[in-house]
């Protein structure tokens, strides 16, 4: 260990700076959100010390913004011109992890925190080169710098580029894939001149992609001195051309230092036994009960015919083409019948916002298109519906079936990715298992996979009961991956 680390690591706790562009309860779009949230407390837990940097976005709402005390602000350069931007450092901390949030209005004051690639790509190459500088600036020298998707894609570049012979350079970077299919691409002149990162990376194994265009995650992904992703199904396929949106070769180069370690969920955070948002709170001993409840109070709230008797499907979710969404589509008139509502909340694509609503108007008092971000409606989601609709294109890891699990909600998912690795397919020979699952993506097969889970439902209640409280003792919590995590960073310590 070198000198300077030996100083700032004097209490011999390891210490971590997490780096990237949604972290909840601050701002949270997906599951990118509810990781930055829960892993950083579960290694807070496991003896880290850490800290997580996120942009100040005008968009965070007033009661977390008012909280976060001034901390300091320097001017940093950025642009092959070497335009100098100012940078502050607002400050809060929760329950041990400490936020240092990235104050700067020209690039954070929009409405959203991805307002379109043009304008994406000036903002976080400024957030990537401002979190190393404020570490700096802090002097607060991380063990290890752990950077979230392509908006923390410079991180380990800048780190061993411009912030070479810096404290920082101290730090090792573990750069973590959770969604490929956002990489951040753009002309090469557009990501040279805002990044003013020198020429010679521009060529192909950093950031070039074809003549006119580079990669931020790509760069990022060459730099970084470990690759994670969010399952170990997920790490195998994007090696391959179907899953590796173009950068399947490039990862399988960089293999060596990829691994996967699969996702967790926040277990008090997502507690039905103290789920302030539940007509009726429950634990595994009396959800056979309280589930009604819930369910009939999910019915009111979205004008649904209240029958505890119905089998609910609900579907939590971005609605977009990655989530499996058209499956639903093509056999939506099939999946309905007497005996079974559908519940779905979320936002997106104009085209899955529409289709769902229009059975939302065909089909009155058994379904329920909620076209908006709601986290209370969620929860009542996770704990009202008896199954949970996760038949993803491709899914890196998936929250929604590990909250479905926990409130004794059934997935119902295909098997890629992470659905692949958490949920064990029911067997109904010997009743084991957590949820229903199908393999090729075709749409008979969710169809299929659906009437299974209602014929249990229906038919076979007993089991049907066992399989609930099954899954709500399934250990889906942080626990587990946050010690993998911990073994990584140990592994790049023991590198010095
Ligand atoms: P992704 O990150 O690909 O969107 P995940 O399953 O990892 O998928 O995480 C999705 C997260 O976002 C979950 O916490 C889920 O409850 C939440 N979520 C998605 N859509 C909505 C919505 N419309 N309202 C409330 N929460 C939502
Ligand atoms: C991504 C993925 C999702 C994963 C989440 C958190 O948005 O689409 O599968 O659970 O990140 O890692």
């Amino acid at each position: 260990m070198s000198e300077m680390q030996a100083a700032v690591s004097r209490d011999g706790r390891t210490r971590v700076a997490f780096i990237g562009s949604e972290c909840y309860p601050f701002i949270k779009t997906g599951g990118l959100g509810d990781v930055m949230y829960a892993l950083p407390r579960a290694l807070t837990r496991q003896g880290c010390e850490v800290r997580v940097i996120l942009p100040y976005y005008r968009c965070i709402p007033d009661r977390f913004r008012s909280r976060a005390k001034y901390r300091g602000s320097f001017m940093m350069d950025l642009t092959l011109e070497g335009r100098t931007f100012y940078v502050g450092i607002m400050e809060t901390e929760m329950d041990g992890v400490v936020y240092d949030l990235i104050d700067n209005r020209e690039f954070f004051d929009w409405g959203s925190p991805y307002t379109g690639l043009w304008e994406d790509i000036p903002k976080y190459c400024y957030f990537s080169k401002a979190a190393l500088a404020i570490l700096n600036y802090m002097e607060w020298i991380p063990d290890v710098i752990h950077c979230h998707d392509w908006q923390a894609g410079l991180v380990p570049v800048y780190l061993r580029t411009r912030f070479e012979g810096t404290p920082v350079a101290a730090a090792k970077s573990v750069l973590t894939i959770h969604n490929l299919r956002f990489q951040g691409i753009c002309s090469i002149e557009h990501l040279k001149y805002w990044s003013g990162l020198p020429d010679h990376l521009f060529d192909y194994p950093i950031f070039k992609i074809n003549e006119r265009e580079a990669n931020m995650f790509k760069g990022g992904l060459a730099f970084a001195d470990k690759i994670t992703t969010v399952s170990a199904t997920y790490a195998e396929e994007i090696q391959t051309d179907f899953y590796g949106e173009g950068l399947n070769g490039h990862l399988w180069y960089h293999r060596p230092k990829l691994c996967g370690i699969v996702n967790g969920i926040d277990v008090e955070l997502w507690d039905p036994a103290a789920d302030a948002l539940l007509k009726a709170p429950y634990s595994r001993d009396d959800v056979l009960d309280k589930k009604k409840e819930n369910k009939l109070a999910l019915q009111e709230r979205l004008g649904l015919e209240q029958n505890a008797d119905k089998l609910v499907l609900g579907l939590v979710s971005r609605l977009t083409d990655q989530k499996g969404l058209d499956l639903i589509d093509a056999v939506f008139q099939q999946m309905l019948d007497e005996n079974t509502q559908v519940v779905i909340l979320g936002t997106g694509d104009p085209r899955y916002e529409n289709a769902f609503r229009y059975y939302e108007s065909a089909c009155p008092g058994q379904v329920c298109a909620y076209i908006k971000y709601d986290e209370s409606l969620a929860h009542q989601i996770y704990a009202g519906a008896d199954a949970l609709l996760v038949p993803s294109l491709f899914e890196p890891c998936g929250l929604t079936q590990l909250i479905a699990m926990r409130y004794g909600t059934i997935p119902i998912v295909r098997e890629t990715g992470g659905l692949k690795d958490t949920v064990e397919p029911f067997n109904e020979n010997t009743g084991e298992g957590n949820g229903f699952t199908f393999d090729r993506y075709e749409a008979d097969l969710l169809l299929d996979a659906v009437r299974r889970a209602r014929r249990v439902f229906l038919e076979d209640r007993a089991r049907w009961d066992a399989l609930v409280c099954r899954d709500m003792e399934k250990d889906v919590s942080w626990e587990n991956s946050a010690g993998q995590y911990m073994a990584l960073y140990n592994e790049l310590k023991s590198w010095d």
